[in-house]
């Protein structure tokens, strides 16, 4: 998402308090990611989109020129929050299957029965181009209102050359990061997954690699295994591309041992997760995405996360927002959640959906902490303390979002 007001003075006057990750460094672990610095009675200076000043209000220089002024007398404020990790690219809805899932089906038994992701890919294939748009266009105002002001999407729902081509363009087209998720199911006009990567690579890494920045796989029983997982990102690599995992959702089937041995930046999911892979991610330089929404909405276990903080890996919070497995577009109650099921710290929780997922994107230099040079993008909290941000649970904590410098959104 891009917002900056050109040539334009905000000031955010009178915050009860700022908090916003210490340090510069990206990403955070072990204790430093629970090191937020607060600041009572704070004003944050947005100067052409930028942070250009930070400190409490009694040392407010004297400002010259227009500058519009923004009250933020009992209100906190956070950095823009980051969503390192959705599939906000889709057609249709999947509330059908959120009912046959109540009543008792199964995630993977509705996936393996031509359901699932693959009805979404019906509706995304209907939806046409102007129709992806829209629906990114539509996910992106949920996210705005949630506190989110940088989100990454994924293709994978499209399957074909033009689909998923389409979705990327979508993505990009309304300020999102793209991610390149083209074996996210084998599409149904195939049966061979083998087959299908080899497609992949021939016809769509090249034209993806253009509009996506990060590629993508589904490394699951029932989708992809390590060995086409490994040839795929190989070769998204040498096309430029940032590499990204989802593993061991369901089943440990090697995805962290791969992700280290190909350097790719994240691994996501991971409630499979055990022992002697936290221990050969905490090793390592890549980050632990935990989606806590996903977990909870699909009635699985919570990844290992306190075991993952302690034994010193990185770890980011995302939604994971997409239709079938967490229909959630909200990083506050994920942030509770993290609290709650992952007994992570709300400090530990802000840090992972701020700094760690803007280190995933590429953009812990401009995103994920509010201090000067940054983009600036904050987020009002309508309490009287930060730590609502977890503490209210989906309570209405966003009172304002401010996006590159200028009011992107107002309760
Ligand atoms: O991250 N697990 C794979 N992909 C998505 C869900 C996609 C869907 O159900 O539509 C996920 O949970
Ligand atoms: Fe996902």
């Amino acid at each position: 998402m891009t917002g900056a007001n050109e040539s334009s003075r905000l000031l955010v006057r009178g915050i009860a308090q700022l908090a916003s990750p210490a340090g510069t460094h990206a990403p955070l672990r072990e204790r430093s990611l629970g090191e937020v610095d607060v600041l009572e009675d704070a004003y944050v200076l947005c100067e052409d989109g930028l942070v250009a000043a930070v400190g409490p209000m009694r040392e407010l220089p004297k400002l010259d020129g227009d500058v519009e002024d923004l009250d933020a007398r009992g209100m906190c404020a956070i950095p823009g929050l980051v969503d390192c990790h959705t599939h906000a690219c889709f057609g249709g809805d999947r509330v059908e299957e959120f009912s046959l899932r109540a009543a008792g089906a199964g995630y993977e038994e509705l996936h393996a029965a031509g359901g699932g992701i693959l009805s979404t890919v019906r509706a995304t294939r209907e939806a046409g181009h102007e129709g992806l748009r829209e629906a990114v266009r539509r996910h992106r105002g949920w996210m705005l209102a949630a506190g989110t002001t940088t989100f990454e999407a994924k293709s994978g729902y499209g399957l074909d050359r033009e689909h998923e081509i389409a979705s990327l363009e979508a993505i990009r087209d309304e300020g999102g990061i793209a991610t390149f998720l083209g074996p996210h199911a084998v599409p149904p006009e195939l049966d061979d997954a083998d087959e299908y990567v080899d497609f992949l690579l021939a016809e769509v890494v090249p034209e993806a690699a253009r509009v996506a920045e990060a590629a993508d796989v589904f490394v699951e029983r029932g989708a992809f295994d390590v060995e086409q997982a490994r040839r795929y990102l190989w070769a998204c690599g040498e096309a430029g591309l940032v590499l990204r995992l989802h593993g061991d959702q369901f089943t440990e089937l090697g995805a962290v041992p791969l992700a280290v041995e190909i350097g790719a930046r994240s691994v996501d999911h991971l409630e499979a997760t055990g022992e002697a892979g936290i221990s050969i991610l905490a090793a390592s330089g890549v980050v632990g995405v935990l989606l806590p929404a996903s977990a909870l909405f699909l009635d699985r276990p919570m990844p290992q996360a306190r075991s993952m903080v302690e034994a010193g890996a990185a770890i980011a919070l995302a939604t994971d927002f997409n239709p079938g497995s967490s229909f959630c577009e909200s990083l506050p109650i994920v942030c509770s959640l993290a609290c709650t099921q992952l007994h992570l710290s709300p400090a530990e929780a802000l840090s992972a959906c701020t700094v760690n997922a803007a280190y995933v994107l590429g953009r812990a230099d401009r995103a994920g902490r509010v201090a000067p040079g940054y983009t600036a993008d904050l987020v009002l909290l309508d309490a009287p303390d930060w730590r609502y941000l977890p503490y209210h649970l989906a309570g209405p904590v966003v009172g304002a979002v401010v996006q590159g410098g200028r009011v992107a959104w107002r309760r």
